[in-house]
């Protein structure tokens, strides 16, 4: 049996945050605490806090704002953090509920019946609770049928969430797997932090795999897929059930997204770029015949390099679209909101690439080609 993407689906909140916005805060928010701690400062006790500066994040990192669902908590320098009010256990949990908009849209794209979907799975960084999965709530809420399942790996959850809904289609447990990654990812970051208080924005999109005998036309086969992880704690978020507090000595930002940002770009980008090279290598495709990549949005020169390293030459905006400017790092949805909004003038036969890398270290690359 053989797997197609029929079609993906995007949410995307209506609040955003320029960098101006977010460093004014900042800064504020550094002012305050210089003031604060001045004799601390002052007796060499304390560092005083950096400011932070907008031409060094678009310079850093290529992004130029980001989509929140709780703005004004987060510009508040007393506050530095989105507020997203918990819910009695008989409403739709937030996370669920982003998921569902953005399945919506997948379906409605696809025309397809939400009691059709066999399977959802929620693959996300970002999980708000331990059980029962988000998955089994934005099954019913839905209305699908079969069974649903939580999964995470961190930025990769997409792709392997495609990799995994392939699996269930091929054993013959599910003919239509939907697949969400809802990212609240203003949850995690520590917008106290200079030098990644600009990194993420929140956002969901959602992957519809079905069986061939089921897929639209148009639908995208897949003629290639590799997993790749390898342990690294440059990028780590030591929250959960066990260490939710931060124990004595240690302050309350271990527990909010933490990386080395210099080491990551150093060993994910190699990584990547054979990952690609190889799998088109196994495909017999040959980097020209590639039209796009659509891949991880987290850093633009790190897609730059990337994209240089897998065809051989400077690449476009066209081969390697970005929306990071726009929606900052949204963790596993990145590569997917470059496809849903990069994909339309594809014509059958031509050949694109999803790709993704993140925390674990862990990749996935996904090569399809239009029918
Ligand atoms: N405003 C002004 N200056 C800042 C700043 C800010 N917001 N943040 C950091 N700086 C300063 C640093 O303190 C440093 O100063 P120094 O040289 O005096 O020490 C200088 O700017 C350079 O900082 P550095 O962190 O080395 O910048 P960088 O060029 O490596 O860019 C990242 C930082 C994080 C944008 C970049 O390394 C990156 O994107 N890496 C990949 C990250 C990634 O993919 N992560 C995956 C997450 S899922």
């Amino acid at each position: 049996m053989t797997a197609l993407i029929s079609a993906t689906g995007l949410w995307t909140p209506k609040d955003s945050i320029s960098n101006q916005e977010l460093v004014t805060a900042f800064n504020a928010w550094s002012d305050n605490w210089n003031a604060e701690h001045a004799d601390a400062i002052a007796a060499g006790e304390l560092e005083a806090k950096p400011q932070s500066n907008v031409d060094f994040i678009v310079k850093a990192s290529g992004i130029k704002s980001r989509f929140v669902i709780s703005k004004d908590p987060i510009l508040d320098p007393e506050i530095m953090a989105p507020r997203i009010p918990e819910r009695p256990n008989d409403e739709i949990s937030v996370l669920a509920e982003i998921a569902v908009n953005a399945a919506k849209d997948a379906l409605a794209k696809a025309g397809r019946q939400a009691e059709d979907i066999d399977a959802v799975i929620v693959a996300c960084s970002n999980l708000q609770r331990g059980y029962p999965a988000i998955a089994v709530e934005v099954q019913d809420a839905l209305g699908a049928g079969g069974f649903a399942f939580d999964m995470n790996v961190a930025c990769s959850s997409a792709t392997f969430g495609i990799e995994t809904a392939r699996g269930l289609i091929a054993s013959g447990q599910a003919k239509s797997v939907l697949v969400c990654n809802p990212e609240i990812c203003s949850g995690h970051l520590n917008f106290k932090d200079r030098d990644s208080h600009f990194i993420f924005g929140d956002v969901a999109t959602a992957i519809l795999i079905e069986d061939e005998s089921i897929a639209p036309k148009g639908a995208w086969e897949i003629i290639g897929s590799k997993l790749v992880t390898q342990f690294s704690n440059n990028i780590r978020n030591n929250f959960g059930f066990l260490n939710n507090a931060a124990p004595e000595g240690i302050g309350d930002d271990d527990k909010l997204f933490k990386q080395n940002g210099r080491s990551v770009f150093k060993e994910v980008v190699p990584l990547v770029a054979q990952l690609i090279k190889d799998e088109l290598d196994k495909a017999g495709v040959a980097p020209a015949q590639v039209k796009r990549m659509w891949l991880h949005q987290a850093n633009l020169s790190m897609n730059t390099l990337i994209s240089k390293k897998v065809m051989g030459k400077d690449v476009d905006m066209d081969m390697a679209p970005v929306v990071l400017d726009e929606y900052a790092n949204t963790s596993s949805a990145g590569s997917i909101i470059a496809f849903d909004k990069h994909s339309a003038d594809f014509k059958t036969g031509d050949i694109g690439l999803i790709c993704s890398f993140g925390a674990g270290y862990s990749a996935g690359v996904i090569i399809v080609r239009k029918t």
